[in-house]
Order: structure tokens, then sequence, then C-alpha cells
């Protein structure tokens, strides 16, 4: 049995291991990256899977806006090969979807497979809703609103400064 923790300091190059071999070295590249350089994951919104006494999985969510909005995007999101198809991905985002919902987030963007991510909630977002930082395929960009000010949350996507400072 798996249980769902709040990620420590000590985790982290557990994790980036666990992200490395994920990804690989294209990760960086990618248009979310631009919403992660300069900026930090909400730290109690961040959430490891442990299993065995091992760490089996991790999600991250950082504060960015869209528009005047503040949100959140989703991700990494990865779990260990051996410890795949066993919920763990869908309860890993679905604590830190339920911590954002009683802390009051708006929205939740992430880029990734709809056909997934449709078990936390995500749905397409419309598009020219919003406007990322750098190309994304159409059918990639997720959303998940946690409230009505959410359901307006639209235009251009960045790095929310004013969480960080
Ligand atoms: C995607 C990932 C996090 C899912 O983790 P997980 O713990 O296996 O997920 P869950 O157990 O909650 O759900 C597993 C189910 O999702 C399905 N699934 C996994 N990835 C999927 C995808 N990309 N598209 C559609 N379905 C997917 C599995 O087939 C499985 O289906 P089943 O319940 O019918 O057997 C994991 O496969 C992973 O780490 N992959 C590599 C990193 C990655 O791709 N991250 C997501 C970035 S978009």
């Amino acid at each position: 049995m798996y249980s769902i923790v709040s990620e420590r300091p000590s985790d982290g190059q557990i994790i980036e291991n666990l992200y490395a071999d994920a990804f690989g070295p294209g990760r960086h590249a990618r248009t979310a990256e631009r919403l992660r350089q300069n900026n930090a994951p909400v730290a109690d919104l961040c959430f490891v899977a442990e299993e065995d006494g091992a760490l089996a999985g991790s999600v991250r969510f950082w504060p960015i806006k869209a528009g005047a909005t503040s949100g959140l995007l989703l991700g990494p999101l990865a779990v260990q090969p051996h410890r795949q198809r066993n919920g763990l991905g869908v309860a890993l985002m679905e604590a830190g979807l339920s911590r954002a919902s009683d802390q009051g987030a708006a929205f939740v963007l992430l880029v990734g497979d709809e056909p997934y991510y449709r078990r936390a909630g995500f749905v397409h977002a419309e598009a020219g809703r919003f406007n990322m930082p750098g190309p994304v395929e159409a059918d990639r960009l997720l959303v998940r609103e946690l409230s009505d000010e959410g359901a307006k949350a639209a235009g251009v996507v960045a790095v929310n400064a004013l969480v960080l400072a």
C-alpha cells in the first residue's frame, strides 16, 4: 500500500532522477519549463508517493497567472515505472488539487495527455483562451477550474511574481 505525503528537502535528488528518467534531457526545452524557470514550486503543494519505504512518485505545482488571475501550473508528474498503474499518479494529483482548492486557487493548467488527465478532472482549454510563453500542441493544453474566478481566467500565462515576492 502506498501513502501520499508532503515532499521533504531530502527527496530532491531522487525526484530529479525520477524526472530525468521519465522525461529525458529534452524536458528543459519544453514550454511548460518556461513557467518553472525563475519560479519556485509551492512548497505545501508538493507531494510524493511512498511505497515500501521508497519514493514512488512526485507531483509539483507552480504559481502562475493568466491575465490578472492567479493560478497554478501542475507538473512534472511522474511515477516510478515499476510502481505505475496502481493509482499513484491520480492520488498525487488529487492531493495537490484538494489542497489547492482549500487554499482558494482559481485554476490549474498543465500540458499533457487529456486521456490521462481527465481522470483528475482536466479538460481541453478552449482555443485562444490562454496565451502560453511558447508553442504547445493545442490538444495538450488542459485546465481544471477550481472556482468561478478560475472559470473566467484567460490571457497571457506567466510566472506569478507576486507569489514569489
Ligand atoms: C503518467 C504517469 C504519471 C501515470 O502514473 P500512474 O501512477 O501509472 O497513473 P495511475 O495509476 O493513476 O493511472 C494509470 C492509468 O492511466 C493510464 N495512462 C497512463 N498514462 C497515460 C497517458 N499518457 N494517456 C492515457 N492514459 C494513460 C494507464 O494506462 C492506466 O490505465 P488503467 O487504469 O486503465 O490501467 C506515469 O505513467 C509516468 O510517470 N509516466 C512518465 C512521465 C509522464 O509521462 N508524465 C506525465 C507527463 S504528460
